[in-house]
């Protein structure tokens, strides 16, 4: 042999070794499995855009977070199509809503599992905007309060954390003061503080149903050029007192991520979007990828970017995987 004094390839000769010298590694508790509870029972509609991903009615949403966290999953986030829709989502806060029932279903079936609850409106609007809509503009502050009002009623069911997607300014605020009032004070809220005006999307908009009747969320969600504008949207959630921050999308925005991790000392998740989990399925779907491979390439990606939870309609499949390792 030649004297090569560095050669890397000497920690890479075993999987003994590559898994002595691995710096990041994906595990079972750091994934978030999303589901969406419709009405209903015994249902369970597949997602045409999401194969493996449905449309559950609550008692089915219990048997499938218990099988989730069967399979080390250690939590859920909660999304909801509620039976009717209308211009103020009376839906997102209703005593007895979609969520609410998923939440206190999860909570019976699976004590230990960590119940999240996206904070939202736009599954319930029926503009499918995430605030309230008036001359069609959707308005920030008079959205706070009926946000704000969702998180409460989330908490009441029983939820660990509720997590606001709606891009508002001053959500996370408003909700942290509207939880505290309520002696919520223990409910912990993670933050989309850094979402992207997304096209990955679009495959979660048939599977909630919340697409824009008009328009589309750029006023209010980010640029995809952005990335100082991400500091200052997370700054401003640590200042107004958010738990956790999350960057949305994951993949196209590792960059953004890394950013994130490094400037911040908060918990950082990180949401693989459904049109990432379709773009893998679909491909794996016609034999061009090795989908399990790919799906572990991808969310270790995002893990070594800097993600210390991951969100990822994958949860369950990849969490069934890493125990086999
Ligand atoms: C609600 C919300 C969306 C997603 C999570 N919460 C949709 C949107 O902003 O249009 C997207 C998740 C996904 O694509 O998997 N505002």
């Amino acid at each position: 042999m030649s004297s090569l004094v560095q050669r890397p390839r000497r920690l890479r000769r075993t999987e003994a070794v590559r898994s002595l010298v691995r710096e990041a590694r994906l595990a079972r508790e750091d994934l978030i499995l999303p589901l969406f509870a419709c009405p209903g029972e015994g249902v369970r509609r597949e997602v045409s855009s999401m194969p493996g991903v449905f449309n559950l009615s609550v008692d089915e949403i219990a048997r499938e977070a218990a099988n989730a966290f069967e399979a080390g999953v250690p939590g859920v986030i909660l999304f909801g199509l509620p039976e009717s829709k209308d211009e103020t989502a009376t839906g997102a806060y209703a005593e007895r809503g979609i969520v609410q029932e998923a939440i206190r279903a999860v909570r019976r079936a699976v004590p230990d599992m960590v119940v999240i609850a996206d904070t939202c409106l736009c599954e319930y609007t029926s503009h499918g905007h995430c605030g309230v809509v008036r001359g069609g503009e959707v308005l920030n502050d008079e959205s706070l309060e009926l946000i704000a009002r969702t998180a409460v009623s989330q908490a009441e069911a029983g939820a660990d954390i509720v997590a606001p997607s709606a891009m508002m300014d001053g959500q996370v605020g408003a909700i942290r003061e509207a939880l505290d009032e309520a002696d919520f004070g223990n409910v912990a809220i993670m933050s989309y503080a850094v979402k992207y005006a997304s096209a990955f999307y679009g495959p979660f908009r048939e599977a909630a149903d919340s697409a824009p009747a008009f328009g589309d969320r750029r006023a209010y969600q980010m640029d995809a050029a952005n990335a100082r504008e991400a500091v200052r949207e997370a700054e401003l959630d640590v200042m107004e007192g958010a738990d956790f921050l999350m960057v949305k999308p994951a993949g196209p925005y590792l960059d953004i991520l890394r950013t994130i991790r490094d400037r911040f000392d908060l918990p950082l998740a990180a949401y693989h979007v459904s049109g990432e989990y379709a773009m893998l399925k679909a491909a794996a779907q016609r034999g061009w990828i090795d989908e399990k491979r790919a799906m572990l390439e991808t969310l270790t990606g995002i893990k070594r970017a800097g993600a210390d939870v991951i969100l990822t309609y994958y949860a369950v499949e990849a969490a069934r995987e890493l125990a086999r390792r």
